[in-house]
């Protein structure tokens, strides 16, 4: 299905997007949105839902559609009130050019270009997934940190946008809970939850973290235009 047509628009409920919908944080956050009586359209270049949740309730709730964040359809983002960006990549080192730039657009330019074309379009809400990115990988020759930083100045530009839009970045460290493969087989994160207390600030569980990404993605009166949201502020 390509993003979505208009048969499937529901009048007088509130429609969030989210790129980058059917992954790991995608599915935790869109199965909260769903449970929450919102219209959720989950978007990814595949458009599938994942294998593991085919026989889910809550995810028929859910529309899984084809949707590039790197091109967006400013067209159909004229009927979101609400966009949550989750699309990147792993903080992996990168040993050749192709490989830096490809980490960088997974992790910048899609978001950027989703962020972007949302403010153009008048969405009034935008949620962007970044990453508490610490020492030594804090530095402009890490992709992954750069590519954060300019989905982070896009994140910037929607909140300036104009006075009624106001968007938020939050910035989780390693995020543990139930991951699954696109096979449906799951890797048990979940096993690192005795570490969250032993190491506070550095871990997040996957279930907190969808559900504050939800309360973000509806906050339609938030107390600043801009706002940062660290890993321990969750
Ligand atoms: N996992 C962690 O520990 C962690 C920690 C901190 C921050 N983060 C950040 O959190 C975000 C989500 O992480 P995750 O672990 O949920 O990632 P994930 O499981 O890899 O999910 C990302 C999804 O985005 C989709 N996608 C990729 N390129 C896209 C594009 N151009 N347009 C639309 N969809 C696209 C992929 O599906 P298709 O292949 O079907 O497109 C994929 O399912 C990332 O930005 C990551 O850097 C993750």
């Amino acid at each position: 299905m390509n993003e979505i047509n208009k048969s499937q628009i529901t009048k007088g409920q509130i429609r969030v997007v989210v790129y980058g919908g059917n992954g790991f944080v995608g599915t935790h956050l869109a199965k909260q949105l769903a449970e929450r009586e919102v219209d959720v359209v989950c978007l990814s270049r595949t458009g599938v839902k994942p294998v593991h949740l085919q026989d889910q309730a809550w995810s028929e709730k859910v529309k899984w559609c084809k949707g590039d964040a790197s091109q967006p359809n400013t067209k159909f983002l004229e009927s979101v009130d609400s966009i949550v960006c989750l699309v990147g990549s792993p903080p992996l080192p990168t040993f050749s050019k192709a490989a830096w730039e490809a980490q960088f657009f997974q992790n910048g330019t899609t978001n950027s270009h989703a962020l972007d074309a949302a403010a153009s379009a008048g969405v009034k809400r935008a949620v962007l997934l970044g990453a508490k990115v610490t020492f030594p990988l804090n530095t402009d020759r890490f992709a992954y940190f750069q590519g954060k930083r300019l989905a982070r100045e896009a994140a910037k530009r929607f909140a300036d946008h104009s006075e009624q839009q106001s968007a938020v970045v939050v910035e989780p460290g390693v995020i543990f809970g139930k991951r699954h493969l696109r096979s449906g087989s799951s890797v048990p994160l979940h096993l690192l939850s005795p570490l969250s207390g032993l190491i506070p600030g550095f871990l997040m569980d996957v279930n907190r973290l969808a559900s504050r990404l939800a309360d973000e993605a509806l906050n339609f009166e938030p107390r600043q235009d801009f706002q940062r949201i660290s890993n321990s502020d969750i």
